[in-house]
């Protein structure tokens, strides 16, 4: 008989959206933190062209993106890696540094994929309670272990949305041992890089990883490109595991394009914040207590599991899908993406009617 190495046979898939709408409903997607536009219509243009040479491999280097990002960034293109979305990256590091016998290190209620990359490698993983839904450095560098040997932290989290500074993050570097990599994902980067200094600097320390990704405020989650600045020498082992040819053309294209039309991608920024604000006031007139954060959702407490899971019953039952948060340790949480205006109206309209009954 066949059988799945064991580490696999005994982890969980990792949780994907359930989107089905009931038939005869449109589906309103608030679930998956996509962004409430579509990509630069330079990124468009330029995907466009690239499938007239679609007879080619992609470049394996990401040469034109990864100069692109550097340039945007103000960072080396040699530390630059990209991968097939930021899963790419996560699960590559995790393959390369936690691995049998070894262990990976995040907070409590952490983006799950980090669970999933880790328990892939084989690795055991560990979490440390975190302070009012925000990471607590101090509890992360306790629940160390010997074993430990990568540290992951989501900056602004998913599904929190909170954030620590700058200086709280070079905190946590100090205090890790040098043999323990510190992976910093900034999926959510964009939203808050108008708050403090960007991190990219800590990498040089050798041991730290800054992660992010074009799904979010460039809008381009369909394209799965991903990226990173790593230490050389840590991009040189990643590099070994990375599938290769693993952004087609088209989305390298596409994502060159897209970060050149900076203006574009704040005007997003500009437009998810302005979501965000009125759709957390109008939650918080509704009754709810809502984590605004800094990201493209909101995360909503609905008191206990059953009254979440109620909630998005009813969602559901009208083609609304928005996210629980059981699976991160939150099962009292449902996070609601901040959508395209239409989208969000019919959710709010609904959320307050349902939480009005509630009341009643
Ligand atoms: C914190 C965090 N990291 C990484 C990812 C993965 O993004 P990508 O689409 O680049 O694979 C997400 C996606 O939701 C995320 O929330």
């Amino acid at each position: 008989m066949i059988r799945p190495a064991p580490h696999i046979a005994g982890m969980a898939a990792y949780a994907l959206a359930d989107m089905q709408p009931p038939d005869g409903k449109p589906l309103v997607s608030l679930a998956q933190n996509e962004s409430l536009r579509p990509p630069s219509p330079a990124a468009r243009v330029a995907a466009m062209r690239a499938l007239d040479h679609g007879e080619h491999y992609p470049d394996p280097d990401w040469t034109a993106l990864r100069h692109a990002i550097a340039e945007c960034h103000d960072i080396e293109p040699e530390g630059i890696l990209c991968g097939s979305g930021s899963l790419d990256l996560i699960g590559a590091i995790a393959r390369v540094y936690a691995g049998s016998g070894r262990a990976a290190l995040a907070p409590a209620h952490a983006y799950p994929f980090f669970r999933t990359a880790t328990e892939m490698a084989g690795a055991r993983f560990d979490t440390a309670p975190e302070r009012d839904l925000t990471v607590d450095t101090e509890a992360l560098l306790a629940a160390v272990r010997p074993d430990t040997s990568v540290v992951f932290v989501a900056n602004p989290g998913n599904p929190t949305g909170t954030r620590i500074g700058k200086d709280a993050l070079r905190e946590l570097r100090a205090g890790l041992r040098d043999d323990i990599l510190l992976v910093i994902d900034e999926a959510y980067g964009e939203f808050a890089d108008h708050l403090d200094a960007r991190c990219f600097d800590m990498v040089s320390s050798g041991a730290t990883v800054v992660l992010r990704t074009m799904s979010k405020a460039y809008g381009m989650a369909g394209h799965r490109v991903g990226w990173g600045l790593f230490p050389v020498p840590v991009a040189q082992e990643i590099r070994k595991v990375v599938n290769p040819n693993n952004i087609s053309a088209a989305s390298q294209a596409a994502a060159v394009a897209a970060i050149r039309d900076h203006d574009y991608m704040q005007e997003t920024c500009a437009l998810t914040a302005a979501g965000r604000k009125a759709a957390w006031e109008r939650l918080r007139d509704a009754g709810f207590e809502v984590v605004e954060g800094h990201t493209n959702f909101l995360l909503l407490d609905c008191g206990d599991g059953e009254s979440a899971r109620a909630m998005d019953h009813a969602l559901r039952a009208q083609g609304i899908f928005l996210r629980q948060q059981a699976g991160a340790g939150l099962p009292q949480m449902l996070r609601l993406t901040i959508g395209p205006e239409g989208a969000m109206e019919k959710a709010l309209t609904l959320i307050e009617r349902l939480a009005q009954g509630n009341r009643r």
